[in-house]
């Protein structure tokens, strides 16, 4: 069997990264370094492994958002979803509506692995973390989020953001600023050459509760099949499931698209379709080669493969990697 070099490639979210200080932004590599280090230094027992263990760090380190990271809903409670695929055999393990469950991502891999189910979410998929021994928190809201919470919200009630205006509509008869779209993910491949792909959110702020995004849907937040290669979106989860995104990108790369070339034309289809600022995507491919783009000013990533000293790492388009 042909050797593969394994490689890992990671998203801490694309968005506009407005208002981000340097001292802000550097915090944030230093923890997607960080992060795609955990995944690599594991990816000697599989790509699953790799790619589980990089979202875990990012949902612990409550920089991204995901995890204790998450952002808040309208009524200001934390609701977050994950999403983990393993190429092997199409197996796959999501969960969603998550409110105490510091690694959702952990959760959706036992449901992969230990239920009959794909899919399962809310208070059931609670009590399952808690069978499974996962780590529960009561408080992953934050004084500091809620005092952000209501900064935004009250800014967005006086009418500034263009984002869900009807709900917005439906709270003033009965705002957003979505400054960054920070779901995380992670892609890999190991040396036998299989793949995998993991995703876990809180969405985005102000969102309706019980709202579910692209992430734990298959084929639009994540897709990972060793026959093609395996991707992982960011951005805007109401276009992103509509284009099914990361099945799209896949079977670019399951007719012979390079990772790079296959992540061009999906990002492409997605701003042809609904603009600009609204997805970021990465991928590998079935050959072990990487791709990233994205559409919105920035996209927090990290890479780091067999033969590298240390990771290569960058949030804007002018950074080189
Ligand atoms: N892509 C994250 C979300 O829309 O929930």
């Amino acid at each position: 069997m042909k050797k593969i070099r394994s490689a890992i490639l990671i998203h801490g979210g694309a968005g506009s990264y407005k208002g981000f200080s340097d001292e802000v932004l550097s915090i944030r590599l230093e923890h997607l370094s960080k992060a795609v280090m955990e995944g690599y230094n594991v990816i000697s027992k599989g790509a699953l492994d790799a790619v589980e263990a990089a979202v875990r760090y990012m949902e612990s380190c409550g920089f991204f958002n995901a995890g204790l990271g998450s952002v808040l809903t309208i009524n200001g409670l934390v609701e977050m979803d994950a999403g983990i695929m393993d190429g092997r055999d199409l197996r796959v393990g999501a969960t969603a509506l998550l409110r105490r469950v510091k690694n959702p991502v952990s959760l959706a891999r036992k449901i992969m692995e230990n239920t009959d189910h794909i899919f399962i979410a809310g208070e059931w998929a609670e009590k399952l973390a808690e069978f499974y021994g996962l780590e529960l928190l009561d408080n992953i809201v934050s004084e500091e989020k809620l005092k952000r919470f209501k900064e935004m919200y009250e800014n967005w009630i006086k009418g500034e953001g263009s984002r869900m205006s009807k709900l917005r509509e439906m709270i003033l008869q009965g705002r957003v600023i979505f400054e960054s779209h920070d779901t995380v993910g992670a892609v890999a491949i190991d040396s036998e050459g299989n793949v995998a792909s993991a995703v876990s959110t809180g969405g985005y702020w102000l969102k309706f509760p019980g709202r579910i995004g692209d992430v734990p849907l298959v084929g639009c937040g994540f897709y990972a099949d060793n026959d093609a290669g395996a991707s992982a979106a960011t951005g805007t989860g109401e276009y992103i499931a509509r284009l099914n995104l990361s099945r799209f990108c896949c079977d670019l790369m399951r007719i012979g698209f390079q990772a790079q070339d296959a992540c061009r034309l999906t990002i492409k289809r997605i701003t042809d379709k609904f603009g600009p600022d609204t997805a970021g995507i990465i991928a590998v491919d079935k050959n072990g080669g990487l791709g990233y783009d994205f559409n919105t000013r920035g996209m927090g990533r990290a890479l780091m493969y067999e033969g590298l000293d240390k990771p290569i790492v960058a949030i804007f388009r002018e950074e080189k990697n």
